[in-house]
């Protein structure tokens, strides 16, 4: 084949974050725009959100389209990117079927990412759902479907990408080279792999109130960083040094501004470097970095609010692009399922080749 192929995907679990931008949507627009992929797949991963949502499918249902939303709002181009629903999607079914055989539950039982999400969401004690322990096989379903090579996720997502190789390896090895194996990518820059809330928390999460959403109005940015984050605790007055390390304000700044911002907002400073510089030293407030950080968060989120203003208006359109997409990713995913059947030899209505083969250990046993 040696064709490069991308998937990836979100569990449409909610509206996407600045998180979610900084970490792989704008990476997304940035692949899909280099030409460099002969296919680029976007995965609503309906299937696995609902494996710790089984008792919520409304949640998943209404989110579907505000994931689909954020996506075209951030600039995923439908023409380009195949954006398509996994329950629609009935290969991944009988893939991952197929691919439980080869992990044991003591493989999955090692997984981190798993391992810490069964702890949050409380299946320790609760008990664990078996769809959600089997996930992980579910995106190697998913992955390999799309004979993806390249898939470009989030940190957390490591284990995933790694389980599905050793799955690749096991299948290619007892039935023949079949399925193509994938390499994971991830974010360069490490604030832009994880985004701490405007709170300072590890995570931006709608429970904690911490996020800033792709669809947030200017005054709601505002108020989040006016009001929820936290500077330098030990710099008192504007001519105190101050630390710009752990420092929530030089944290999104590193992840989200660009030479071009320091033009535009504060001309005094040619880049982030100086700008801290300043702000070490001494002499520099933080209302001053604050109001900056504001300009730039806006500059980035105007261009995507205004986008998903105008396909909200269009509803109907959105529709059909996901349609589209899935009846694409279809056939992919279709073509798979019969090459993993062949290799497997599973293939049994497919031609009547096998009447002969029955015929003939029969006759043989019968001698
Ligand atoms: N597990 C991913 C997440 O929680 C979502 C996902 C499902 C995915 N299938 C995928 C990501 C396939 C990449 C490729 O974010």
């Amino acid at each position: 084949m040696g064709k490069n192929i991308i998937l990836t995907g979100d569990r449409p679990t909610g509206k996407l974050h600045l998180g979610h931008y900084v970490g792989s949507l704008k990476r997304r627009v940035e692949l899909q725009n280099s030409g460099a992929f002969d296919e680029i797949n976007i995965l609503i991963a309906d299937d696995q959100a609902l494996t710790d949502n089984a008792d919520h499918p409304a949640k998943i249902r209404e989110n579907i389209v505000n994931v689909v939303l954020d996506y075209l709002s951030v600039g995923i181009d439908p023409n380009v990117s195949t954006i398509c629903i996994q329950s629609a999607l009935p290969a991944l079914h009988a893939l991952t079927f197929y691919y439980l055989n080869l992990v044991t539950t003591a493989r999955l039982s090692r997984n981190p990412t798993v391992k810490a999400e069964i702890q949050m969401r409380g299946f320790a004690d609760e008990g664990l759902p078996t769809g959600f322990f089997t996930y992980p096989v579910s995106q190697a379903a998913d992955i390999t479907a799309f004979n993806a090579t390249v898939v470009p996720v989030g940190e957390d997502q490591l284990p995933m990408i790694e389980q599905t190789r050793e799955i690749v390896e096991k299948f290619n090895k007892i039935y023949g080279e079949t399925l193509v194996l994938p390499k994971a990518m991830i974010p360069e820059n490490e604030t832009q792999r994880r985004l701490p809330g405007v709170d300072g928390k590890a995570k931006m999460s709608k429970s904690l109130g911490n996020c800033i959403y792709l669809s947030d109005d200017a005054k709601t940015i505002k108020k989040q960083v006016n009001g929820k984050m936290f500077t330098d605790p030990t710099h008192l007055q504007i001519s105190d040094p101050g630390h710009t390390e752990g420092n929530v304000v030089f944290t999104y700044l590193d992840a989200l501004c660009e030479d071009r911002h320091f033009a535009m907002f504060a001309p005094e400073y040619a880049n982030l470097e100086e700008m801290k510089a300043h702000y070490r030293r001494g002499g520099l407030g933080d209302g001053t970095c604050k109001k900056f950080l504001i300009n730039v968060l806006e500059e980035t989120l105007a261009p995507i609010r205004e986008r998903r203003a105008a396909w909200e208006q269009d509803i109907d359109a959105v529709y059909d692009i996901l349609r589209e997409g899935t009846r694409r990713a279809n056939e992919v995913t279709n073509e798979t399922l019969a090459r993993v059947r062949k290799a497997m030899r599973i293939n049994y209505f497919e031609d009547r080749s096998i009447v002969k083969e029955w015929e003939t250990l029969l006759r043989a046993t019968r001698q």
